[in-house]
């Protein structure tokens, strides 16, 4: 029986393969956050020299990436990628998620909406038929907290504010519990439209566009309905 860090870096490896089809020299790779992600990194250095350079969604992956020796771009200099490799919390069949466990789902969907296919890296725990038992996670101006805190309780939700955390951004985080989250593009339009959210972490426009889930039997793929 594999363990989930097996099942991570069996997806983590799956994704790249898919380096390995697409590397050349000027191949720019969009690279996630959080732990499945560091797998990712962590092979990604072998493709160094086959590729431009990488994106990264955080300042925690690009501090991994450069300790690897793999260089780093600005996105404004980037005008394409292939590719962004990423995470989920929760990720559903239409493969909508929700992302942000680690506060860093504002870059990450900036970067994902540069790349030509958003590849999702997880476990298969991360499967679920309806998104929510994850704590929905929303960027907010600190300024705006509390005012946002009440939007979010008047949609059902029990915001609670991320403790001693402060997201690349300079923002703070509510992890919102208990939304019941029937139309998820209509609810991710809805909060990120109240004045003062950044990005909830809702992804599904798009959500992902090839989901590699870790199972015990291999490595399933999924690809948008
Ligand atoms: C980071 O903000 C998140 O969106 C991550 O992609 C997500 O939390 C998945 O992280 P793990 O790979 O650590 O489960």
């Amino acid at each position: 029986m594999l363990s989930q860090q097996e099942l991570k870096q069996q997806a983590a490896t799956a994704a790249l393969d898919i380096v390995d089809q697409v590397a050349g020299p000027d191949v720019v790779i969009g690279v996630g956050t959080g732990s499945t992600a560091d797998l990712f990194i962590d092979g990604l250095a072998r493709f160094k020299d086959r590729l431009r350079g990488t994106v990264a969604s955080s300042e925690r992956s690009a501090a991994r990436l450069a300790a690897l020796g793999i260089p780093v771009l600005d996105l404004n200099d980037v005008e394409r990628m292939p590719v962004y490799i990423d995470g989920a919390d929760e990720i559903d069949p239409r493969l909508h998620m929700i992302k942000g466990g680690g506060g860093a789902q504002t870059r990450e969907k900036i970067v994902a909406s540069v790349a030509d296919r958003f590849i999702c890296i997880a476990d298969e725990s991360k499967l679920v038929e309806r998104l929510g038992a994850f704590p929905l996670p929303v960027e907010v101006i600190p300024m705006a907290r509390a005012a946002v805190a009440r939007k979010l309780q008047a949609l059902g939700g029990k915001p609670v504010l991320r403790a001693g955390f402060v997201t690349d951004n300079g923002n703070v985080i509510l992890d919102v519990a208990g939304l019941n989250i029937t139309d998820a593009p209509a609810l991710e339009m809805h909060i990120n439209n109240l004045p003062g959210v950044v990005t909830c972490g809702l992804f599904t426009q798009p959500g992902a566009d090839i989901a590699l889930l870790a199972t015990q039997q291999g490595i399933r793929r999924l690809q948008r309905p």
